[in-house]
């Protein structure tokens, strides 16, 4: 059977309704065009090239948090809503849920533009944890100072 490349769209659903359209959970993270070489063998973008790029903006919203190293000590929840396809641009956006002694609990969720940003929406969305490390790898306390910015 042949696939649809159009999804219906969160976007149009509400504007269907007359409510505003959906919006992203948090801020900006990370921006990035989904590229030929990313594709898995059906032409679609890769599951796991989705989740690296939501690993990095977590990473950088959970670094400069903790100004300093840190790793994914843990992904809780992950969700693919919808394909992304070659071509789209991939937005990801993070929000901070939860500071621990060293852990940064991170909502991130992916949102794609297609057909040259006419159409938004979310295609992903994840629960991400990170540790702040020290300079031998081990966790370290994310200080309440460096949070006060
Ligand atoms: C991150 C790492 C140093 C943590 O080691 P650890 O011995 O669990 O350290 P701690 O016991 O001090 O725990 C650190 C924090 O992680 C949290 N944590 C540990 N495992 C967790 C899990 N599975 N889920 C959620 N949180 C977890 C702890 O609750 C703790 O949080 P808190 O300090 O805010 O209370 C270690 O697990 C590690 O090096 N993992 C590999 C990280 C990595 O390479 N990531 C890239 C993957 S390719």
């Amino acid at each position: 059977m042949a696939r649809s490349k159009k999804s219906t769209s969160g976007a149009e659903s509400a504007a269907a309704l007359g409510a505003p359209p959906p919006a992203p959970r948090g801020e900006l993270a990370i921006r990035t065009l989904a590229m030929p070489a990313d594709a898995n063998p059906s032409g679609d973008i890769f599951g796991g090239w989705v989740l690296a790029q939501m690993d990095v903006a977590g990473g950088i919203t959970a670094g400069q948090l903790a100004r300093g190293r840190v790793a994914t000590v843990a992904i809780t929840a992950m969700t693919f809503h919808l394909p992304v396809y070659v071509g789209d641009v991939l937005c990801v956006y993070a929000e901070v849920e939860r500071v621990g002694r060293s852990s940064i609990s991170i909502h991130l969720e992916s949102w794609a533009s297609r057909g040259r940003l006419s159409e938004r929406v979310k295609v992903t969305e994840g629960e991400f944890v990170f540790v702040a490390l020290d300079a031998n790898g081990r966790s370290r306390p994310v200080q309440r100072e460096e949070l006060e910015v």
